[in-house]
């Protein structure tokens, strides 16, 4: 029986991934389209840059240890602590596209398909802050 590629395949492993999370955290940093993003976070974005690209490779089907190293963390969860705003999740949203658009050599269709599913995500954020 054949399985079929994982999106953290179809977009090229985790040097991939790695590397739009760096594309997106520059940005984020530089750029002031950004800048209540930035606001919310510290000076130091190394852990942050590094935790969520452990994330990403986690939840697009690659080794998992950012769930196995954290048992029973969600993330939902975690950012209901966090001052999310509609503003702060659409910055979000924008600049992880953009992160992701600017690799011309990623699979069009998987690239699609997870910009689509952390916009959904940055939503759905947007969206229990504001029920609370
Ligand atoms: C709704 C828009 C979002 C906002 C405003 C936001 C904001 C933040 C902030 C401010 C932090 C740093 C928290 C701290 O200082 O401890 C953070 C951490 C993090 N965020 Fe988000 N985030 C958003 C969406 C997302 C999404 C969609 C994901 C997953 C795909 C994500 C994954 C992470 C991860 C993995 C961390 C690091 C957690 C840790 O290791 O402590 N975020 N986020």
């Amino acid at each position: 029986m054949s399985v079929s590629p994982t999106p953290y395949d179809r977009l090229g492993g985790a040097e991939a991934l790695c590397a739009i999370v760096d594309r997106f955290y520059d940005l984020v940093e530089t750029d002031s389209a950004y800048a209540a993003l930035k606001a919310m976070h510290g000076d130091d974005f190394g852990p942050v840059r590094q935790s969520l690209a452990r994330f990403l490779i986690a939840w697009s089907g690659g080794p998992r240890d950012w769930f196995t190293s954290r048992p029973g963390m969600c993330i939902m969860s975690f950012h209901r602590a966090l001052p999310v705003t509609s503003e702060t999740a659409a910055q979000w949203a924008h600049a992880m596209d953009r992160a992701i658009a600017a690799d011309p050599g990623l699979d069009p269709d998987a690239a699609r398909l997870v910009a689509d599913a952390l916009d959904r995500m940055c939503r759905a954020m947007a969206a229990q802050a504001r029920a609370a």
